[in-house]
């Protein structure tokens, strides 16, 4: 029992151990102790990745939503499972118990196996953050159906392209979404997204804005009268532990989408496991995570990993500055959130923003903050630290992929003591490698390289969707009997981790590895700076050189632009030495970022290597004209 909650440091490494020396062992006894089977595994685990196939918990049989919904309404019944937030403070909170979240799982449940919809069968989930979206998830995974949900910011381009590459023949959605003060036509979206997938033969449509949609005969149905009709109970589908619990598409850098297949068991063992420790959860705490659950820190640890535990996990509709940027923090105080997960984007633009919008909230609730997504610098995770954690939450900066499921590098709060910017240990059952472009690995410590994964663990994706080659060759293929993470860390003086970011964003400058995120950590600690994204450009000499585009807080606009430039080269030189200088600085309003956040470094890399010709799709990004501006003022 003691192995499923780590307390101390000693127990960590002592659990960690017993982890890598014989995983089998350790993951059957957690799997055994913790969750409901129909039939228990013949084999924990086998695996090979050079084909890549790995499966765990072979033979067993269960379905995911006994473990996260029935077996705890004896006991939690009553308890509330979803808190939703909606996006305007004045409309009601609703609390969903375990109880109400069964019924209300399994009317969905019926209403798509009244459409057709069988065990196998891909759903996709085209839903804004409200409890319809939870809810279709598991009524998915209810009926052995799987869901692709597709973030409901996506284009009617890129919603096509996942609704064809799955071969979906439903489509869950609404007639419309809030965000901040906009309302946004989700059915219309959809309407042109299905002009091109003449494999949809019903599109289910929850009200949310009361909005006046085009329903097309025969295809289109609101959702909330078939819900009313349909019967309250559903009887989950048995399924194997390697079926397909649902497909996520990774978002997108270039070329066709990958659809990530993640499979039963091993998904739901790994999460709950992961939610438990990383988070610290107890029995009677609130947990919020601000991610969508188009996303994968949404599917694993807003709806998966929090249920499977019986906790309440928090699902806000809205965004952190509407109506003003103490949002966050007045939900924080509403609803008296233990632990909070969040992106560094989201730190860094509310560090923007004056402390009266925290000030004025009681965030003694407070007791884990979490960090995932992207590296964060130094001082955004000290504004973090500072304003909102007082000093007294632990931060956890959780390093994981959407092909991971899971969390993988992490501190355990009050457990491991923290470093920022420092991701810190590897979780129970993770075997990290750093590994040298050779192909050898690096041993021992204050040492950096590509992060591989040695061993697997159980919620690893299994296949990309429809093209297990494509999967072989991305991950498996770059380092021997490896996961090939695509990300770059150091290992310091004592084993912690710190992600440097994509391999493919380090540059070479006069033969240096230099990764990005410190030299933008270093850049963004400048008080005149907000945000800024390092890039390489081709040089005679150096064979690369950098190109750095800053964005300026307000009362840097009025600043010298020559001194700041000098002195930006001048903190960077201190933090880091003279040859991470920047050759060329632009000064830029907004940098191009992906739906998710992420900044669109490609688009950047191109401009600074003056190759506008073919900038690839921008339609996808968050801000496509600022594209246009920074070509205009390009150096
Ligand atoms: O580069 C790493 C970065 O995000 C990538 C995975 O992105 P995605 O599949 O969208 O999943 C994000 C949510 C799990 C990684 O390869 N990344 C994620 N978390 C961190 C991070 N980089 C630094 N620190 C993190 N905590």
């Amino acid at each position: 029992m003691s192995n499923y909650h780590i307390k101390h440091l000693e127990e960590y490494y002592q659990v960690y151990r017993k982890s890598v020396r014989n995983p089998e062992a350790f993951w059957e006894e957690i799997a055994e102790e913790h969750f409901v089977w129909r039939k228990k595994w013949d084999k924990v685990l086998s695996w090979d990745f050079s084909k890549p196939e790995i499966k765990w918990f072979e033979g067993a049989k269960l379905n995911i939503t006994e473990n996260c919904i029935d077996r705890h309404l004896p006991t939690r019944g009553e308890k509330t499972a979803i808190l939703f937030e909606p996006n305007d403070p004045d409309e009601e909170a609703q609390r969903i118990t375990y109880r109400q979240l069964h019924e209300r799982v399994c009317r969905m449940a019926n209403v798509l196996k009244d459409h057709g919809v069988k065990k196998g069968d891909r759903v996709c989930i085209y839903l804004p953050m409200i409890p319809e979206l939870a809810i279709s998830l598991l009524a998915c995974a209810r009926i052995g159906a799987i869901h692709s949900v597709v973030f409901a910011g996506f284009s009617s381009n890129a919603l096509a392209t996942r609704i064809n590459d799955s071969d979906c023949k439903v489509v869950l959605t609404s007639d419309g979404s809030y965000r901040g003060s906009k309302t946004i036509d989700l059915k219309g979206i959809v309407d042109k997204a299905l002009e091109e997938c003449p494999g949809v033969h019903t599109v289910l449509v929850a009200n949310r804005i009361n909005g006046k949609v085009e329903m097309k005969e025969g295809r289109d149905k609101w959702l909330q009268p078939l819900l009313d009709e349909a019967y309250a109970d559903c009887v989950a589908e048995i399924m194997n532990a390697e079926d397909p619990l649902f497909i996520l598409y990774t978002s997108g850098s270039t070329g066709r989408p990958k659809g990530m297949v993640h499979t039963t068991a091993g998904y739901m063992v790994y999460t709950a496991y992961t939610f438990k420790n990383t988070f610290q959860y107890r029995e009677e705490d609130v947990y919020w995570c601000t991610a969508d659950i188009g996303w994968i820190t949404g599917h694993s640890y807003i709806v998966y990993g929090p249920l499977a535990n019986g906790a309440t996990t928090v699902m806000f509709e809205g965004v952190p500055s509407y109506p003003d940027f103490g949002r966050f923090w007045q939900v924080v105080q509403k609803h008296k959130v233990n632990q909070f997960y969040t992106a560094p984007t989201a730190i860094r633009a509310l560090a923007k923003e004056n402390l009266d919008f925290i000030d004025k909230y009681d965030l003694s609730s407070l007791k884990v903050l979490g960090l995932v997504g992207e590296p964060i610098n130094e001082e955004a995770w000290h504004w973090y630290n500072n304003n909102v954690g007082k000093k007294m939450s632990p931060i956890v900066d959780t390093w994981w992929q959407t092909e991971t499921g899971g969390i993988m590098i992490t501190p355990i709060p009050y457990v491991t003591p923290t470093t920022p910017t420092y991701a810190t240990l590897p979780f129970i059952g993770i075997q990290p490698a750093l590994m040298d472009e050779e192909g050898k690995e690096i041993k021992g410590n204050q040492v950096s390289g590509r992060l591989c994964i040695k061993f697997p663990w159980p919620s690893i994706a299994r296949t990309i969707w429809g093209d297990h080659n494509r999967y072989r060759d991305t991950y498996f293929s770059a380092y021997k009997n490896m996961y090939f993470t695509g990300d770059g860390a150091l290992r310091d003086a004592v084993g912690y981790y710190r992600i440097t970011g994509r391999v493919d964003d380090v540059i070479i400058v006069s033969g240096h590895n230099l990764g990005t995120a410190p030299i933008e950590d270093s850049i963004n600690e400048h008080p005149a700076v907000a945000e800024s994204a390092i890039v390489g450009f081709p040089h005679d000499i150096k064979g690369n050189a950098l190109y750095g585009y800053v964005i300026l807080k307000e009362f840097g606009e009025t600043r010298d632009r020559e001194n700041l430039r000098k002195e930006i080269n001048q903190q960077i030189t201190e933090h880091i030495g003279p040859i991470a200088k920047l050759d060329k600085i632009q000064f830029v309003t907004g940098l191009p970022k992906t739906r998710s956040g992420k900044i669109m470094r490609r688009i950047l890399r191109k401009i600074a290597s003056k190759d506008i010709s073919n900038l690839g799709d921008t339609s996808t990004l968050l801000n496509p004209e600022v594209v246009e501006e920074i070509i205009e003022n390009s150096l």
